[in-house]
């Protein structure tokens, strides 16, 4: 049985920390959940991270449901949520509805994830009355990056933060059992945390929220250009997969790959009818000399 939104809102009274973490595909997620991460979030980051886009607005419903099928195949024990992309749910409560039932119903995640605060309020009151659970986004919205001027830390003047705490305080109320707080103060964070009831799941808002989430490629030192300040990188994988690729590429050029354990032979009688009809031809890798 996978984790629920039971035990998350659980985990938050008991003071659990929540690990949550990115995937985008069944091999990663795997490793997450082996892991033991508690969320595995299928973000809208898979524009910017898997299909090289500058922003996450051109990520399609379509797409969502794609990754999100494969992720959700892969978790034994942890919840999966899926993100909610721009234009998804923007338009409407009607149009939420319909695209959150896609992603439950054709990728059978256990949640979805939007971003914005009071305003979408009604939407995820919609969604969690017809038994949908929903994780709010607020503080530095990616899918917002135009109006917001790049990617910022928000919630940085008092009217700003209480603009947030009120963000915050509205998607408690409309249902959401999660919200992510993205890139704002860590103090500003703590308040948010103790007025809700939601689990609040920090990037790049400090230690006080009721968990974590980061980008897996962060995580893994998987990207060579980005280098956001909330992430940690815990292995530096480009060096790693680099070295082992140009390695490959070495061995291929040089022909000592494959050798005789990749490869298989003939036995002899074979080997001499095969000789005899179409005559010898010149070995030219390394392990025949
Ligand atoms: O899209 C995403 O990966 C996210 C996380 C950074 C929270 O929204």
């Amino acid at each position: 049985m996978s984790i629920n939104t039971i035990n998350i809102r659980d985990m938050k009274r008991r003071r659990k920390p929540i690990v949550a973490i990115t995937a985008y595909d069944h091999t990663f997620a795997q490793l997450a959940d082996r892991a033991g991460a508690h969320m595995l979030l299928i973000g809208d980051s898979l524009g910017m991270v898997i299909q090289g886009h500058e922003t996450t607005l051109p990520v399609t419903l379509d797409e969502m449901i794609y990754h999100s099928r494969i992720v959700a195949r892969a978790a034994q024990n942890a919840m999966v949520v899926a993100d909610m992309p721009f234009m998804s749910f923007q338009l409407s409560s009607d149009q939420a509805m319909s695209s959150a039932g896609r992603l439950m119903k054709e990728a059978l995640v256990d949640a979805v994830k939007l971003e914005g605060g009071q305003q979408i309020a009604p939407a995820v009151r919609r969604l969690t009355q017809a038994g949908i659970p929903v994780v709010g986004h607020i503080g530095l919205t990616p899918q917002s990056v135009h109006q917001l001027g790049g990617y910022k830390v928000q919630g940085k003047t008092l009217g700003a933060a209480r603009r947030l705490i009120a963000d915050g305080e509205a998607l408690d109320e409309a249902g959401a059992f999660a919200i992510v707080l993205e890139t704002i103060p860590a103090q500003l964070a703590r308040v948010i945390t103790e007025r809700v009831s939601a689990a609040t799941i920090g990037i790049g808002a400090g230690s006080d929220c009721d968990g974590q989430i980061q980008v897996m490629h962060d995580v893994l030192g998987l990207l060579s250009e980005l280098n956001p300040r909330h992430a940690k990188k815990y292995v530096d994988l480009v060096q790693i997969i680099g070295n082992a690729l140009t390695k490959y590429r070495n061995e291929v050029s040089d022909r000592n790959f494959p050798g005789p354990e990749h490869s298989v032979s003939l036995n002899s009688e074979y080997e001499d009818a095969l000789v005899e009809e179409f005559g010898s031809a010149t070995p030219i890798g390394n392990w025949h000399k």
